[in-house]
């Protein structure tokens, strides 16, 4: 069995249409999704805005329940858990996402941000002050933060070091598998290969699972071993990245290769 494993995973939402309310109708935003995915890989989701991305993401963290259909990490089936095992499970799963300004607190230092999380893994680390203090630097360096910083809040940093703030936060807990949804989307280009290339290498360090989610091909094929494409709420093509790239089978692929402008491709 794979590191991670969704079976035909369907998550609805009903919608209610008319003025009483009274005609309910049903967005089907996961449509019956099965996909694999192995330790330390990178699965790049991609598809255009509204195709199901983020629903599927929070589906697989347990935040939204699924209507059927199966989970599992390492073979164990996560829709069988009860409510204390599935917030115990929460914390393997991390995400990051796409604006890190508003996914931060911006009342609280890097070092408290940091420290919060390393505590929910690591309950210990409250009671020793010094040790805290230096996982937190720890933490920082290895997303390429000076240590230094570590008493200064979001707002002193820039958009890219405030999602290396983000990133250090999902790592703290130790988390089996990290979900970036969108993580570079709202950064200057010149900045967005910083933080993928930052995503690579924890992904070398740390053994990293992830799924990184876009609706931007070109970014995604550049960290991605596996591509999956969606397209309202299914899966409709999904294989290695660079086969992906250079030899799309279904249609709708083909379509978003074409919205590629040709800079990029050549780069
Ligand atoms: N909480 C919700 N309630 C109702 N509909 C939702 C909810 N979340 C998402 N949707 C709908 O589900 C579909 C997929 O949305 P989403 O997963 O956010 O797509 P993406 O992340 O690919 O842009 C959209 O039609 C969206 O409007
Ligand atoms: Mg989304």
């Amino acid at each position: 069995m794979s590191f991670l494993e969704l079976v035909d995973v369907h998550t609805h939402f009903p919608i209610r249409k008319g003025t009483f309310g009274g005609i309910t109708d049903v967005v089907r935003a996961v449509d019956g999704v099965s996909l694999r995915i192995e330790k330390s890989e990178i699965l790049g989701l991609v598809g255009e805005s509204g195709c199901g991305k983020s629903t599927l993401s929070r589906t697989i963290m347990q935040l939204q329940p699924a209507n059927s259909g199966q989970i599992f990490l390492e073979g164990q089936n996560l829709s069988t858990l009860g409510s204390m095992d599935i917030q115990r499970r929460r914390l393997d799963f991390q995400m990051v996402f796409q604006d890190p300004y508003a996914s931060l607190n911006p009342r609280m230092t890097v070092y408290s941000t940091l420290a919060e999380a390393l505590c929910q893994r690591h309950r210990h680390l409250r009671r020793s002050r010094g040790k805290l203090a230096s996982k937190v630097g720890e933490l920082m360096e290895r997303v390429g933060l000076d240590a230094r910083f570590m008493r200064k809040y979001p707002h002193e940093f820039s958009g890219g070091q405030r999602q290396r703030i983000a990133v250090a936060r999902a790592l703290a807990p130790e988390p089996k598998l990290v979900l970036a949804d969108e993580p570079v989307s709202a950064l200057d280009v010149s900045i967005q290969s910083q933080i993928l290339n930052l995503l690579l290498k924890l992904r070398d360090d740390l053994d990293l699972t992830m799924i990184f989610i876009s609706h931007d091909l070109s970014v995604v094929r550049y960290l991605a071993d596996n591509i999956a494409v969606m397209n309202a709420g299914r899966i409709v093509e999904y294989g290695p990245a660079g086969e992906v790239f250079s030899n799309p089978q279904d249609a709708y692929t083909r379509k978003l290769l074409a919205a590629i402008p040709r800079i990029q491709l050549s780069a």
